[in-house]
């Protein structure tokens, strides 16, 4: 009998849930922003060329501050060459990706599309080929109001108001030997610490993001996060943490129990930051902004995508165009989980990536847009995640898995909204052979009734949605759920995600 109990109480709270923390990633990447959110030529462009049908499915997802423009395109971009008219902006080699820059969408046409999407703009610097001087002209560019070139700059090229970005990410994956100016801990730590100095002397409000490590099996993971915090803790708002995740060998008990290693980042992380902080002596606490999560077939890309050649550096190529199935949504869905149990140090996370390239939202050129299977949990968990998140207590029977020991069959978090007097309870069910029966005991939350129950599962765990058949795979009413008293029941299939809503 594969059965789990939880108990909710709203006097035991992890945190406040910050909306950033359902922000998501466009990097200049094979499809995500040519072809992927900006097509002149589609049926659904607007008058500046962005799909309307991607714009509604952005807005359909509830994402918050999005990241931009890299990752590893960061490391090599001069945002000179993305302003002004476009007849003038430079072809560039984007080296990270070995594919073609035009520059026809760039600092404003991003903005812009921003705007439309009702999302926050959160920005990297190129740290890797560049330095403060840059990340400084950056700034000047986007956050002083008039009265210096390069504010004037901008309102020339058409912006009169400052873009007013606050969330800025130090570089892109410094740790990592494949990242353009790749450094060692020391030389990132000084760089980060510099450059937050001078940032803030610009511009005293912006929050800033130290990179960390871009696994936690690099194996530099640790000590990196020491090195560079002893160095920058006083300048940094936040340290960041990448994760993806994929069935490798066959062993889908070991990938769905995924978020069980993102706990683990998260808390040892948590702990190389305290440290750093009882070390100093200081009483400012550093949080984490997980800027790159999500399923990624890694592998894939390194097999069968990589793009070679001195002659060969494609426009938008199909790179990164990951088709998402029913247990990489589970997984999905329980990395969200995981960032929720968190949400007292997570603050802010960032989905990679948003459209074609790893991401819940796919295109067609000249074609349709649909929803990946990871669409539905990103949306139901953003949309129901309201207020602070509860410490659940959760007792579930366990399983063994190759890669990380033994874990619980069933994974769970609550999320409480006193205000406005609802609340909701995200679920997953690992096992793959048995349903798990779970009872809530929901005594602290009186008189909330339930609202809905939403569940995705299918006997096939590989069924996925694609152009052929984009509806294939969705959430279900769970009909099981019901509440008798103050005790909720509901039945998980195996390998499946569920969402409880209650209100008042
Ligand atoms: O999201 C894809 C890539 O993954 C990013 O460019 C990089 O930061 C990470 O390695």
């Amino acid at each position: 009998m594969n059965t789990a109990h939880l108990t909710l109480d709203p006097h035991f709270t992890v945190g406040p849930i910050n909306r950033r923390l359902f922000g998501s990633f466009v990097e200049h990447l094979g499809r995500c922003v040519y072809d992927g959110i900006y097509e002149p030529g589609h049926a659904t462009a607007d008058s500046e060329g962005f799909r309307e049908d991607v714009i509604a499915l952005v807005q359909e997802l509830g994402v918050s501050a999005i990241r931009y423009p890299g990752g590893n395109f960061v490391s090599g971009f001069r945002w000179e060459d993305s302003v002004g008219p476009r007849e003038d902006r430079p072809v560039r080699l984007d080296l990270a990706w070995h594919s073609t820059e035009t520059n026809q969408v760039g600092l404003h046409e991003f903005s812009s599309w921003l705007e439309k999407v009702g999302s926050e703009f959160m920005l990297a610097v190129n740290l890797g080929t560049r330095g403060t001087l840059e990340a400084l002209d950056l700034l000047e560019y986007t956050n002083i109001d008039k009265g210096t070139a390069l504010a004037d700059r901008r309102m020339g090229n058409g912006k009169a108001d400052p873009f007013g970005v606050k969330m800025w990410c130090l570089g892109n994956e410094m740790d990592g030997p494949w990242q353009l100016g790749h450094r060692s801990a020391e030389d990132y730590g000084k760089l980060a610490s510099q450059t937050a100095k001078a940032m803030r002397q610009l511009d005293p409000s912006v929050e800033l993001v130290a990179c960390g490590s871009s696994s936690a099996a690099m194996p530099t993971f640790g000590e990196w996060e020491r090195t560079v915090l002893t160095h920058a803790y006083d300048d940094v708002d936040y340290i960041s943490c990448h994760a993806y995740y994929e069935e490798k060998n066959g062993d889908l008990g070991s990938f769905l129990a995924s978020a069980v290693d993102m706990d683990r980042f998260i808390e040892s992380v948590v702990a190389t930051a305290d440290h750093v902080k009882a070390v100093r002596g200081s009483t400012k606490t550093i949080n984490i902004s997980f800027d790159e999560w999500n399923v990624w077939y890694i592998e894939r890309y390194h097999g069968v995508d990589k793009i070679e050649g001195i002659d060969n550096w494609p426009v938008a190529p199909r790179l990164l165009e990951d088709r998402y199935s029913v247990a990489d949504a589970v997984v999905f869905g329980n990395l969200l989980i995981s960032l929720l149990k968190h949400a007292d140090r997570v603050t802010s996370a960032s989905l990679a990536q948003l459209v074609n390239v790893i991401a819940p939202i796919m295109t067609e050129p000249g074609g349709p847009a649909w929803r990946q299977t990871t669409f539905y949990p990103f949306a139901l968990t953003s949309r129901l995640a309201q207020g602070s998140v509860l410490e659940v207590k959760l007792n579930a029977g366990t399983y063994d898995t190759a890669v990380y020991g033994n874990v619980p069959l069933v994974d769970a978090v609550a999320t409480h909204d006193a205000d406005a007097g609802t609340a909701a309870v995200f679920l997953v069910n690992r096992s793959q052979t048995e349903e798990a029966t779970v009872t809530i005991d929901a005594a602290g939350l009186e008189s909330l009734r339930l609202v809905d129950a939403q569940t995705l599962s299918d006997d096939d765990v590989y069924a996925a949605n694609t152009l052929a058949e984009p509806e294939r795979v969705g959430l279900a009413p769970n009909s099981s759920a019901s509440l008798s008293g103050d005790t909720i029941t509901v039945t998980l299939p195996p390998v499946s995600w569920t969402a409880l809503s209650l209100a008042r």
